[in-house]
């Protein structure tokens, strides 16, 4: 299985990709960071172990739960999103709310999980402060990683915080620009190929009746409830952060281009946050050419519905 170190903000996508990646076997989660985002890091932390409860197993156990960033590099106090995610980033759901339960601040175990681990791929479903973070402090350990897939950012396309910007992006400018500069074998899994990476209310009723983990229903109506007011044309929720999990395991599932790319690092404003990726074939005078990075633009939408359905429904 494909050993995984995610970092996420574990609302109501990211649960559904920490339930997905638990459920695939072609997936070994060997840790989990938990960032403030959609919710407070505290709630993250408190829905990450009450998604092992309902999934108790060897594996799960084994899995290292991180205490990561609390609010963004930017120095601002941290915003979040519980018209979107619920008041505790699970919908409607209610999780038992014990904080800690035995953690104590561990960002630094980190460094063991990439040391012990080859091959690791890192994924990202979150704002990016604590992924950014170890580039700032463990440039040459995190060199050692396979490869990066980064949900976040929105290229020619509307964005779903500002006129241009994605939330993961937008909510900390400073590390994304970060995690662009250092990162190689970075993969961006943006707003073009997330928002097609629908569930319909059929596929999850299906995965009720089916599947062996009750709280998919709740959340993903909760989820579609807010869409669907948002934009009545929806068919469906996006899920964002199984999509990027996914990218890591099925390389055929999207296609790439590699670009130059940086991030907007306005204070405020419509700009701010937005992911831009240049396509001149010239650079002017003195500029100099931001990294290049593969950004997805197409889904094979067939793929995931069977990859999704399958692993979901058991
Ligand atoms: C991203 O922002 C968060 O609300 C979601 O969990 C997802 O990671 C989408 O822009
Ligand atoms: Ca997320």
């Amino acid at each position: 299985a494909q050993k995984v170190l995610l970092f996420g903000d574990i609302g109501i996508d990211d649960t559904v990709a920490l339930i997905y990646a638990y459920l695939n076997d072609e997936i070994d989660v060997v840790g989990v960071v938990a960032d403030y985002g959609n919710i407070s890091r505290e709630n993250a932390l408190a829905n990450i172990q009450y998604v092992r409860t309902l999934l108790s197993s060897e594996m799960t156990e084994q899995v290292t739960i991180i205490v990561g960033a609390e609010a963004p590099m930017t120095g601002e106090l941290p915003v979040y999103v519980p018209e979107i995610h619920g008041e505790f980033g699970l919908g409607p759901i209610i999780p038992p709310l014990n904080f800690m339960n035995g953690i104590t601040e561990n960002f630094h175990e980190i460094v063991d999980i990439i040391k012990e681990n080859e091959d690791l791929l890192i994924v990202n479903i979150g704002r990016l402060t604590s992924l950014a973070t170890m580039f700032l402090l463990y440039g040459d350990l995190m060199r050692k990683v396979k490869g990066y897939y980064v949900m976040g950012g929105a290229f020619w396309v509307p964005g779903n915080i500002t006129a241009v910007s994605e939330a993961n992006f937008y909510g900390d400018p400073v590390a994304a620009q970060v995690v662009l500069r250092y990162a190689e074998n970075l993969k961006i899994i943006p707003l073009n190929v997330t928002e097609q990476a629908i569930a319909t209310p059929k596929m999850v009723d299906y995965i009720d009746a089916y599947g062996p983990i009750d709280i998919v229903k709740p959340l993903l109506d909760y989820y579609y409830n807010f869409y669907k007011e948002r934009n009545p044309s929806i068919t469906g929720s996006p899920l964002h952060d199984v999509l990027t999990l996914m990218a890591a395991i099925k390389p055929d599932m999207l296609t790439y281009e590699r670009l130059p790319v940086h991030i907007v690092q306005a204070a405020e404003g419509t700009e701010r946050g937005q992911s831009i990726a240049d396509i001149r074939p010239f650079l002017t005078d003195g500029e100099v050419e931001p990294n290049k990075h593969d950004i997805a633009f197409q889904l094979n939408y067939k793929q995931f519905f069977m990859d999704f359905m399958t692993v979901m429904s058991g």
